[in-house]
């Protein structure tokens, strides 16, 4: 499969992965063919991007960071845990450790790449968005080298960083327009109310509870609520870095999703730790597998594979030659040969 832009489709285009709403809801099944009509509706919402079959990529799939299947089972196990919690608001700190564990235990391979796939940009925000959050942390303790039992902790905070928004209105965390000011302080509302429904739970690691409450702050003292500073714990430093980089990759009801390459310039800018942002930065796949790309001697082709090593230089399938404009087909894994590198992503294979 490859990723194109969404004005690249051509009607009769068979998707390859289910295009999800913001809401949840899939808008258009796997295997079905793209008609027009769905270009404006795809815009509307934001997705920009699709995955689509054809001859050029057959046989290339996205590396799943995560087993699909005991990815589908942490998806339903936290919406489930989410749902019962805005019901009762009580959580049940045994079954977030239980999910915990088979995350950190899925990640624990030395070599994990993250794609954008693995982030699940497109779907119903809190709760995919906690568990994205809950994967890149993973890895980022993984590659720092954290202890077991901190990693679990800030692994735990990184998975519930955001349930205090439960209790925020919907219309305002989904609000398609800019907020206003007395918006954004309720909104700001949720790292302390996350805290205070986690607070009294005596199974929950202080670290784990700090991480939720501090999860906005920074170390120079800046965001909230507490400005802890220098003191700020590193689960905190560690979930807030990871909190931007996949809000930026989401699509929200405001704005489509970012690149990669926008989120790391982006981020650059922001106050976030920076050995945080840098190890972020070393396991983002900056190509998706399935994005086509221009390579530096005007040869076009299709992402198949990302190395930990230099996620900048993947494996590309050659499918097409610009200057000349005829097709033609070999393999090159930059990682050996950086005589050529990759000039930019394109939205099509210009065929
Ligand atoms: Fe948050």
């Amino acid at each position: 499969m490859r990723l194109i832009h969404v004005d690249a489709i051509k009607e009769g285009d068979i998707i390859a992965r289910d295009i999800v709403s913001y809401e949840g809801g899939i808008l258009l099944k796997s295997s079905s063919k793209f008609k027009e009509v769905f270009r404006e509706k795809l815009i509307e919402r934001n997705i920009y991007e699709v995955y689509i079959e054809d001859k050029y990529s057959e046989g290339i799939y996205p590396q799943e960071a995560i087993d699909p299947r005991i990815r589908l089972q942490i998806d339903m196990d936290i919406k489930n845990e989410f749902d019962k919690l805005k019901d009762n608001l009580d959580i049940n700190v045994s079954s977030i450790s239980n999910i915990t564990k088979i995350l950190v235990d899925e990640l624990s391979k030395e070599h994990v790449v993250c794609d954008v796939m693995d982030l699940k940009i497109n779907d119903d925000y809190t709760y995919q968005h906690c568990i994205g959050v809950g994967i890149l942390s993973t890895i980022v303790c993984r590659k720092l080298r954290m202890r077991e039992d901190h990693t679990h902790k800030i692994v735990m905070g990184a998975l519930m960083h955001d349930i205090g928004k439960i209790i925020i209105p919907k219309d305002i965390l989904n609000k398609p327009a800019k907020l206003t000011r007395e918006e954004y302080e309720i909104i700001k509302g949720h790292a302390e109310l996350g805290y205070k429904i986690i607070e009294k739970n005596g199974g929950l690691s202080p670290i784990t509870k700090l991480t939720v409450l501090c999860h906005h702050e920074r170390e120079d003292g800046s965001g909230y609520p507490l400005g802890k500073g220098e003191e700020l714990h590193i689960g905190a430093k560690i979930v807030g870095a990871c909190d931007v980089f996949h809000a930026l990759l989401s699509n929200r009801p405001y704005r489509q999703a970012l690149s990669v390459q926008e989120v790391t310039s982006i981020a650059q800018k922001e106050k976030i730790n920076a050995p945080v942002r840098e190890t972020i930065e070393s396991v983002l796949a900056f190509y998706p597998i399935g994005s086509v790309v221009l390579l530096s001697n005007g040869d076009v082709g299709i992402v198949e594979k990302n190395f930990v090593q230099d996620v900048t230089r993947p494996q590309v399938r050659v499918v097409y030659n610009m200057p000349t404009n005829k097709k033609h087909q070999y393999t090159i894994n930059l990682q050996e040969d950086y005589t050529i590198h990759i000039v930019q992503k394109m939205p099509d294979i210009p065929i």
